[in-house]
């Protein structure tokens, strides 16, 4: 499989999740939405793990760009995180606008950074990561190195 097929495809999961989550918001179910919470956090997590534990260095690595866009979008998991944690204690604390307003915060800045992943970086790593799928395999879980 691609790279950019992989890691775009997780960018679509965690948009359905983030979705769920948002109608049980407005919805006012707060045990569904909370549970879609955790669901959208753990998938979030793990997605940006493979990026800066797997795709990130491999991709520094080969290409020679250590402060190129890693950086950017390292740097950008770093608020994204952040606004994901408020969104979690807002839907804890049952604070619906407060919980509705940081997610479409985060939303916003997710589908501009997911764009610049999809449009440069992952082409990117799509052409200088050819030889070294196996590699990224053994740091993405769920990331075939076979065609
Ligand atoms: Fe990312
Ligand atoms: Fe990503």
């Amino acid at each position: 499989m691609k790279i950019s097929e992989f890691f775009s495809a997780q960018h679509r999961a965690c948009d359905t999740a983030f979705e769920k989550m948002e109608e049980a918001i407005s919805g006012d179910d707060w045990p569904l939405a909370e549970s879609l919470f955790d669901e959208l956090s753990q998938d979030t997590q793990q997605h940006f793990s493979n990026e800066e534990q797997g795709l990130f260095p491999l991709f520094e690595e080969k290409t020679g760009m250590q402060a190129g866009p890693t950086q950017v979008m390292r740097g950008e998991h770093v608020e994204l995180r952040e606004l994901l944690q408020r969104i979690g204690d807002a839907v804890r604390g049952k604070d619906q606008d407060e919980a509705l307003g940081t997610a479409e915060t985060f939303f916003l800045f997710l589908q501009q950074h997911n764009v610049k992943e999809e449009q440069v970086l992952y082409p990117m790593a799509d052409q200088a990561l050819q030889g070294s799928l196996q590699e990224l395999s053994d740091k993405v879980p769920g990331f075939e190195a076979s065609e």
